[in-house]
């Protein structure tokens, strides 16, 4: 299938890129570098062995969009591209509306106009919000939390309208929990701008020296050791999940959600060890004050995505921990050299 992937440049879009082409399909990368570099793009087009096509653009861009869509020939379309950061959603929510859910409006008017009926949406666990229980199945009601998650929870919303409003759409819902880690080459993996808003990615930065220590937030939740616990999911996982979905999506009539995680949660303290145990040093830490918004615990079910995307995932904490460090060993500042950004 000829793909276009909004967001192909970032994070979780650069490690699916690579499977796509694996998997034998034709992605083309739509990115404005918003969050991300066109090094990663150089660096995925040298591990798939050849040139990935990249039309920077964004999405916020209606015409550019329309034209786009209308010449690309496309089968389908995988949307990760948004912003994702919750505190800032909170500071700046009409910006985080605008991006995330004028973007998709764009992206799915052109896709009905010129005829592409498959998408697969970059949804959150977020979107569940406090549910009452800590492992989530896809059926419980959606309660996203902050401006961020409400953004997720309202394309959602606007999607299965779409699916409904005429047949012929075949959307996949992807739900991911914590995604975390790097390709195993090293080559490509999270480069955060600024200072971490994630867990992995600030341990990562504290072990290779540019972070002095790790705030835990907080030890006193009920958990077994009194810090947070989620499900964190290889992105190597994650990115063949996307592969699943989309070759499911032909099953899927009108839209359809699946959680992507493993179904087992870890403690901070837990990624703490292992991250020490992959890099072979000490990861200083300090208990700090709970982070505003913080549930204690949550983790998966991921039966569904078992049953119907024959998909589940393959990679432990271990593994994690092993592929960030990796990563973040061979480029302390990701794609970049340190120097542009004065705050990281
Ligand atoms: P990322 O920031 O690395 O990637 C997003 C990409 O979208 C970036 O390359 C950015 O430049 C691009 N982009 C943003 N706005 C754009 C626009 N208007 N036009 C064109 N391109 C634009 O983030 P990621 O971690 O790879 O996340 C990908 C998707 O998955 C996002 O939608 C995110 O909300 C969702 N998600 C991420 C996580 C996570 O923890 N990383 C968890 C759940 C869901
Ligand atoms: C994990 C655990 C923290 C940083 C967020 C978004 C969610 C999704 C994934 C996009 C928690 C603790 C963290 C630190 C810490 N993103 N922690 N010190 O909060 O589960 O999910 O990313 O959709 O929407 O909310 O992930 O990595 O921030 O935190 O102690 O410096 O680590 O309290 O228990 P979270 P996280």
């Amino acid at each position: 299938m000829r793909v276009l992937t909004t967001g192909g440049a970032g994070y979780i879009g650069s490690h699916t890129v690579l499977a796509l082409v694996e998997a034998g399909h034709e992605p083309v990368i739509l990115d404005n570098f918003a969050n991300s570099s066109p090094e990663a793009v150089r660096r995925v087009s040298e591990l798939a062995g050849r040139e990935i096509e990249l039309i920077e653009a964004d999405l916020l861009d209606a015409p550019a969009v329309d034209r786009i869509v209308a010449d690309g020939n496309f089968d389908a379309v995988i949307h990760f591209a948004g912003l994702k950061a919750v505190g800032e959603s909170a500071a700046q929510p009409l910006r985080y509306y605008r991006s995330n859910i004028l973007s998709t409006l764009n992206l799915l008017d052109a896709m009905q106009k010129h005829g592409v009926r498959n998408v697969v949406f970059s949804s959150s666990a977020t979107v569940y919000g406090e549910a009452g229980t800590v492992q989530y199945t896809e059926e419980l009601p959606l309660n996203a939390m902050n401006p961020y998650g409400r953004t997720k929870m309202h394309i959602e919303q606007i999607l299965d309208d779409l699916a409904a409003s005429e047949p012929g759409w075949h959307i996949g819902k992807l739900r991911y929990f914590n995604p975390v880690g790097a390709h195993p080459s090293g080559r490509i993996g999270e480069d955060p701008r600024g200072i971490p808003n994630n867990l992995m990615p600030f341990v990562s930065q504290v072990a290779v020296g540019r972070r002095e220590h790790l705030n835990v937030f907080g030890d006193d939740y009920p958990t077994p050791d009194g810090t947070g616990v989620r499900d964190y999911i290889h992105v190597v996982d994650l990115a063949g999940g996307h592969v699943a979905a989309l070759e499911a999506l032909g099953d899927v009539r009108g839209s359809r959600a699946w959680n992507l995680g493993s179904g087992q949660g870890s403690s901070v303290l837990e990624v703490v060890r292992a991250f020490e145990r992959a890099a072979g040093r000490p990861i200083p830490y300090v208990v700090a004050p709970r982070r505003d918004g913080d549930l204690p615990e949550f983790f998966a079910d991921p039966t569904l995505a078992r049953l119907e995307l024959h998909w589940k995932t393959e990679r432990g904490l271990d593994d994690m921990a092993r592929d960030a460090w990796n990563w973040q060993s061979k480029n302390p500042f990701g794609y970049g050299t340190g120097e542009e950004d004065p705050e990281a």
